[in-house]
């Protein structure tokens, strides 16, 4: 009979966020009265922004016509995409990014979880932890690292993000190859200052590794001190690649469309000492396993950066801003510790018990879903994380559920 890839039997039964909807739907199965709210999954709640239900609209009328219709596109994305991504993201923040180094695709979990094909079996990797799981389970599945004893896998180097460092990780004091870094964190909420990042590209520099940097909840950073893109800091052109996504700033997640920042001047190399282009590497990669995003939905992108766009998905994010607020004030009156919900859509607070017993309190007793921190590793447990993600009623509902289930 036909062997398995024996990797994925190294990894948890299933996906985190897949666990919890079990439990969710176990609930609902005894429960049916009782309505649940979700403040769980990073999923968002409210419609696209006019300007890119206009531009979606639009394009699908194009593909009715035949002088209009669009077929297979550029693997890499239409240039009217990858023109604005380069401008309104990169060069008008001082980063120096061209158009032809964005990588248009169907989402930053998918990019952040195959870009890991391009490196070596043999490399050294360091992930944050807690940290969004697809960093970690892509490179179990690809044999990457040993057995997970205790809640880490063998042969990982964790960076642990603690209230001590503020949950920015510090450098390690061995070399790696590839180190993931998410600024706004998903999911502690915390952010990373220019020279903290700056400190990350000196090391990678050093070492000669690669930073994948996961920029998806950059839209909600408000402090205008903070760096938007780490192509912002000195030198990062040689040594990240940087994942984007339209999901959480103009509500794509049932849209699907994200990009990949590749810079041409990122060098990586063979066992021979040989130097390649990444870019061209991953520009192979893209072409060979993927079609490209469809017509309509690159043209709803591209209408975030319209002047009603961009106007649309700031109100979208402070709305959503508004709700961590309400959420981090709230659990804070009840006498946790929180981070996170100032320039990020995400509560990460202290349970003071277990994650997955606070997770369970709050199911059973509020009828509210939150994301267990153990979830997300070890550092996590103890922990859960609050999406700000839902309408302004069912946020306040939820805080009353919790603060009377708390009573
Ligand atoms: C999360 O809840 O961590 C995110 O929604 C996951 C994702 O964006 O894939």
């Amino acid at each position: 009979m036909i062997r398995i890839n024996e990797n994925y039997l190294k990894l948890k039964a299933s996906y985190l966020f897949s666990d919890i909807a079990k439990r969710v739907s176990a609930y609902q199965e005894a429960n049916p009265e009782k309505p649940i709210i979700r403040l769980g999954i990073g999923d968002v709640t409210e419609p696209l922004p006019q300007a890119c239900q206009k531009a979606f609209h639009a394009a699908i009328d194009d593909q009715g016509t035949r002088e209009a219709f669009h077929g297979y596109g550029p693997e890499q994305g239409y240039a009217f995409l990858r023109d604005a991504i380069a401008k309104n993201d990169f060069k008008d923040r001082g980063a120096d990014i061209d158009a032809s180094e964005i990588f248009v695709s169907d989402g930053a979990k998918c990019d952040s979880g195959n870009i890991q094909e391009i490196f070596g079996d043999d490399i050294r990797i360091a992930v944050p932890d807690p940290v969004y799981p697809v960093y970690v389970d892509t490179n179990v599945m690809a044999g990457r690292t040993g057995n997970n004893v205790e809640g880490r896998y063998e042969g990982f180097v964790y960076l642990d993000s603690t209230p001590e460092n503020g949950y920015v990780p510090e450098i390690p004091s061995e070399k790696v190859d590839l180190v993931y870094l998410c600024f706004p964190n998903n999911p502690t909420g915390a952010t990373a200052t220019k020279e903290q990042l700056k400190a990350w590209v000196d090391y990678a520099k050093d070492c000669g590794a690669i930073i994948l940097y996961d920029a998806a909840y950059v839209a909600f950073i408000r402090d205008a001190s903070l760096p938007q893109s780490i192509y912002e800091i000195e030198g990062a052109r040689d040594v990240a690649i940087e994942f984007r996504s339209f999901s959480k700033n103009a509500g794509f997640t049932g849209t699907r469309c994200a990009y990949t920042v590749v810079p041409k001047s990122l060098k990586a190399q063979d066992a021979s000492g040989k130097e390649h282009c990444v870019h061209a590497l991953w520009n192979r990669r893209h072409c060979t396993k993927f079609n490209g995003v469809s017509y309509p939905v690159q043209k709803a992108a591209e209408a975030v950066y319209s002047e009603e766009g961009a106007a649309e998905v700031k109100a979208l994010t402070d709305f959503y801003l508004e709700n961590a607020k309400i959420v981090k004030a709230a659990m804070q009156d009840l006498g946790f510790d929180c981070i996170g919900g100032e320039d990020s859509p995400y509560i990460w607070i202290n349970a003071k018990r277990p994650s997955w017993d606070f997770f369970d309190l709050l199911l059973n007793e509020a009828g509210v879903v939150c994301t267990p921190g153990a979830g997300f590793g070890t550092c996590g447990e103890g922990h859960i994380r609050i999406s700000a993600f839902n309408s302004r009623s069912k946020v306040v509902e939820a805080m009353e559920r919790i603060k009377a289930a708390l009573a």
